[in-house]
């Protein structure tokens, strides 16, 4: 009979599991070292490889944006510092893609070699790949906690706009009580909480702040640059 080994990884809600480790930009630890500050942990299948140089050069250019929303970014993948340092300078000096070039990537990337850290946030996922990272992203609060996760396969490069969207969206959530509907970016309506009761759901109907497709479907507006200026630093 074949058997499926299962990889374990952190889930939503949960605690990020915590690491030391040396990276592009000396040690850290964390997630200690980033309360406070959203932060993004991604991985990638490995260096010096073209998917993943289009992919650091894309959050490179977009690291300032990504910062103005108090988020920080953080790589990793199982080579080891030399190599990393070796691909990060020759990104900067020799790849020119899309209008990107000399892209500096400032952000930390993490040596792993040993795949503890990749282990840990089940970044190796054997059946496809039993050596190298797939394309993990995990997106974790100024209070350590893991708020979502998106795994891509080794082939496919990431989509950076949606990045950036989910980072927005969740903080709106977070600073706002609501929730965001499919595709939602700041300036659409936003879904209010579900009602609690029959009395809620029936004041809801006629409540002029709201639109109600039926009680348990409501929207309100909430204005883009009230999102922007709560969530972007100035
Ligand atoms: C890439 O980044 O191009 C890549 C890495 C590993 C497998 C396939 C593609």
């Amino acid at each position: 009979m074949e058997t499926q080994e299962f990889t374990s990884m952190p889930r939503i809600g949960d605690k990020a599991p915590e690491f030391k480790a040396v990276t592009t930009q000396g040690e850290i630890n964390f997630p200690a070292d980033y309360k406070g500050e959203w932060v993004i942990l991604f991985s990638h299948p490995a260096d010096f490889t073209p998917v993943c140089t289009s992919e650091f050069m894309t959050f490179a250019t977009m690291e300032d944006k990504f910062a103005e929303a108090n988020c920080k970014l953080v790589g990793l993948s199982i080579d080891g510092l030399y190599s990393h340092i070796a691909w990060l300078r020759s990104i900067k000096e020799k790849i020119e893609y899309k209008g990107m070039k000399d892209v500096e990537v400032k952000f930390p990337l993490i040596e792993d070699i040993t795949m503890e850290v990749a282990n840990k946030y089940g970044m190796v996922q054997p059946n496809e790949d039993s050596t190298k990272a797939v394309r993990a992203v995990f997106f974790i609060d100024p209070e350590g906690i893991v708020r979502t996760m998106i795994y891509y396969p080794l082939s496919l490069g990431r989509n950076f706009d949606e990045l950036y969207r989910v980072i927005i969206a969740l903080q709106a959530a977070d600073e706002f009580g609501v929730a965001t509907p499919a595709d939602w970016r700041p300036g659409d309506d936003v879904i209010v909480g579900p009602a609690g009761s029959c009395g809620t759901a029936e004041e809801r109907m006629t409540d002029s702040d709201m639109d109600c497709k039926d009680w348990y479907f409501c929207t309100k507006k909430l204005d883009k640059d009230t999102v922007l200026e709560k969530i972007l630093k100035k």
